[in-house]
């Protein structure tokens, strides 16, 4: 094993970073408006089933493979058969994909702090002019992107301990105090029960195919698997910890954030009588609106919510950068702060027209949508799932067994069995349920 490579500091500091990869805009952003449009309540069952039975195998095995190998995704999959190369490489260019807009959205964010600060709120009525009329205007919210990007190269050209994980260490517990302020404030208000209810009564009856494919793909997105992101960091994890007691802490964690963010956001959503299925901008432009009627103390709710949402996207992108540069590190011999140089470049350039495309490029589709779209849409709904299921066949049927159930014991064994449920949970089970959703969503697309 390669005994020179770069480890995480402390168990702390693993936890809070892999939580900080996990829990992101797919949570806050995300997770919210997926809700939204999906039903409410039965989306999320079937989300949480879905993460607790795929999300965590997948999570665990992708620690697992990192860890054995000490290699980033690429060298992972090479390291036991050379023709499994190309699973590595779709991880990577998922990772570059969902830089492609990923930034955009963190610009906002962090425009949204100052705008919130300074007057958006004052006039409740325009905050979905402000919000459209910023999100594609040529030049601003370029502006906050680079400088989104420009945190992120320099925090992932540090490395690990000193980047990634220090900033993981303070911000990520910042962010949870702010949410469970956010959500208090939200389910006090009178008439918030309706949001409740949205949340957690289950109506199956506006569950299609798509929308068990939507509840996957968020929750490979949200937990950041399905692209070697948890491979590479669990490379760089030492031998002593328990797999599967990390991934199930950080599991928790992100599903936890979400939830916090369904509660900070629905029932507030409710009590001031607005839509649940508004997209996209739903963080953007009615969390701002439902603050702006809060009066002056909604400025500074308003504030801190994004600037936990700036937070949140920061954690997560670190990790998709540091996805994309481990590649250059460890396959192509290039200096840590050269590779993170070019990938920042080149993410410039992907953020640019994806940016553009919500405004003045609008013109310009890539099968039929445009270049944000299809950043999104071909990560979230093709490239995790594929990715995912690649991943369980890989560590199913090409490693060994007693390779897995050595990283998964350390050495020793696990309770009831639980080594061989995961196992064959993992090597018959999720690459069928996979195809499943997979064929059964994208033909009710199709329709
Ligand atoms: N999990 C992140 C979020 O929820 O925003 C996004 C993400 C990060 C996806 C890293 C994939 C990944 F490898």
């Amino acid at each position: 094993m390669n005994q020179s490579r770069e480890n995480w500091g402390s168990r702390m500091g693993f936890i809070m970073a892999a939580a900080g990869s996990a829990v992101g805009l797919g949570n806050i952003w995300r997770f919210p408006y997926m809700a939204g449009a999906n039903g409410g309540s039965a989306f999320i069952l079937i989300y949480l089933v879905f993460v607790f039975i795929i999300g965590l195998s997948v999570m665990i095995a992708e620690f697992a493979v990192g860890r054995r190998t000490s290699l980033a995704a690429v060298g992972a999959y090479k390291h036991y058969s050379k023709r499994w190369t190309f699973a590595g490489v779709l991880g990577v260019v998922s990772a570059f994909f969902i830089m492609g807009f990923y930034p955009v959205v963190g610009g906002w964010a962090l425009a949204y702090v100052f705008k919130s600060l300074t007057g958006l709120l004052s006039n409740a009525g325009a905050i979905g002019d402000v919000f459209g009329g910023f999100i594609t205007n040529p030049i601003e919210p370029l502006a906050w992107m680079g400088v989104f990007l420009l945190m992120n190269v320099v925090i992932v050209a540090k490395g690990i301990a000193g980047g990634i994980e220090k900033a993981g260490k303070v911000l990520m517990p910042t962010l949870f105090v702010l949410l469970i302020l956010i959500a208090v404030r939200s389910v006090t208000l009178p008439g918030a029960g309706a949001g409740l209810a949205f949340l957690f009564q289950p109506d199956f009856s506006e569950v299609t195919g798509q929308t068990f494919l939507a509840a996957l793909g968020q929750a490979f997105f949200s937990l950041s698997l399905g692209m070697g992101c948890m491979i590479t960091y669990g490379s760089y994890l030492s031998k002593e910890e328990k797999l599967p007691n990390n991934a199930l802490i950080v599991t928790a964690l992100d599903t936890g954030v979400a939830l916090l963010a369904g509660i900070a956001i629905f029932p507030a959503l409710f009590a001031f009588g607005m839509e649940p299925a508004a997209g996209p901008g739903l963080v953007f432009v009615v969390v701002p609106s439902i603050f702006a009627q809060m009066g002056g103390i909604g400025t500074l709710f308003a504030a801190i919510f994004f600037v936990a949402l700036t937070v949140a996207a920061l954690t997560s992108s670190v990790s998709l950068m540091e996805v994309v540069a481990a590649y250059l590190i460890d396959q192509k011999q290039m200096e840590r702060k050269k590779a993170v140089y070019s990938t920042g470049f080149i993410m410039v350039i992907t953020g640019i027209l994806s940016s553009l495309s919500l405004g003045i490029m609008s013109g310009f589709t890539i099968l039929g949508v445009g270049v944000f779209d299809f950043f999104d849409i071909l990560t979230d709904k093709i490239f995790l799932a594929i990715g995912g299921m690649l991943l369980a066949i890989f560590v199913g049927w090409v490693v060994k067994k007693e390779d897995l159930e050595d990283e998964l014991t350390n050495g020793g064994t696990l309770t009831f069995g639980l080594f061989n449920i995961w196992y064959n949970v993992v090597k018959y089970v999720i690459p069928v349920a996979v195809a499943v959703v997979a064929v059964l969503g994208i033909m009710d697309i199709a329709q």
